[in-house]
């Protein structure tokens, strides 16, 4: 059986960024720098690099700067213009030259699940991407490509799994699954949203990149609000995961061994922004020079 391609990612961009104030009380948290690029460029950029070229953000209040980086700013480029500051130039033409973006307003932000429900005029029939912007995947360890494979030849629903510390699943989306990987893919049996440690079933994390198919739509409208009162997305997971493969049921997952970063909280931010900076040509050697130094300073209670 042939199944429709993955042609549109859904990314969700209406939380309130809490965590990151005073920063974020005008600013969108995926607008925060990650050394010189907003963290939610990278994730967009993830998804055309696995040929997801029409991006839905699902945004909410105060997210104009967000709107903005993704289209053309006529006035920068022509004082750049004048300047023959070419390379500049480029840099800005980047970000509203990726992709096909649109948008949609969640209205009230009651959960991960609402805000998927909210793309589904836009998604219509056909599976899709979600990509969460909290969590960077390294270019060098791309994720999207394999898990959109495995929805073409499975069908159903695709997860990206983490093993992760057992202390910090209660972080994450945790799965049951059944069976061995078979070439890294798990056949996914019960989901649960952010279980206690002693209830947790397994310390496989859900990851922020999913494949969905379109049947979770329907499933979400019938979920009622779940931890923290809110309509989780991994909830509907859990119903598609027991649902027969020609109603669009069936959760495969991917356990992922590369770099990811989350920007989710301020140690973790700081840590993304120190790897990746730490890794460029630029400023990269500056930069760990620098860092050694300041260690040796700070072992030494200088
Ligand atoms: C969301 C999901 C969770 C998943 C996590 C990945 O939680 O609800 O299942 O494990 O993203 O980053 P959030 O971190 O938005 O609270």
């Amino acid at each position: 059986m042939a199944f429709e391609g993955v042609r549109k990612a859904v990314v969700p961009a209406a939380g309130l960024g809490t965590r990151f104030l005073p920063a974020t009380k005008a600013t969108p948290k995926e607008m925060l720098p990650v050394v010189d690029k907003p963290a939610i460029q990278y994730v967009v950029e993830e998804a055309v690099a696995a040929g997801l070229d029409d991006i839905l953000f699902v945004t909410g209040r105060s997210k104009r700067p967000l709107e903005d980086h993704f289209d053309r700013n006529y006035e920068l480029e022509q004082v750049l213009e004048s300047k023959n500051d070419l390379e500049r130039l480029a840099l800005v033409r980047e970000s509203s030259d990726l992709a096909r973006i649109h948008y949609v307003r969640q209205g009230d932000p009651l959960g991960l699940g609402h805000a998927v429900l909210v793309a589904r005029h836009h998604v219509g029939h056909e599976p899709f991407a979600v990509l969460l912007g909290d969590d960077l995947i390294d270019t060098r360890d791309p994720i999207l490509n394999r898990m959109i494979a495995i929805r073409n030849e499975f069908g159903g629903s695709v997860l990206c799994l983490m093993q992760v510390p057992r202390e910090t699943i209660s972080l994450y989306g945790c799965v049951s699954v059944e069976g061995e990987p078979v070439d890294g893919v798990v056949t996914v049996t019960d989901l649960v949203e952010k279980p206690d440690v002693v209830s947790a079933p397994s310390d496989l994390a859900i990851i922020g990149r999913y494949i969905l198919d379109p049947a979770v739509f329907a499933v979400l409208k019938e979920t009622a609000p779940g931890r923290g009162g809110e309509i989780q997305l991994t909830d509907a997971l859990r119903v598609l995961a027991t649902m027969p493969p020609d109603q669009g049921g069936g959760v495969r997952g991917v356990v992922f061994d590369g770099r990811r970063y989350d920007t989710g909280d301020k140690l973790s931010y700081l840590q993304a922004v120190i790897t990746l900076a730490s890794e460029r040509e630029d400023i990269g050697p500056e930069l760990k020079d620098w860092l050694h130094n300041f260690c040796q300073r700070e072992i030494a209670g200088d």
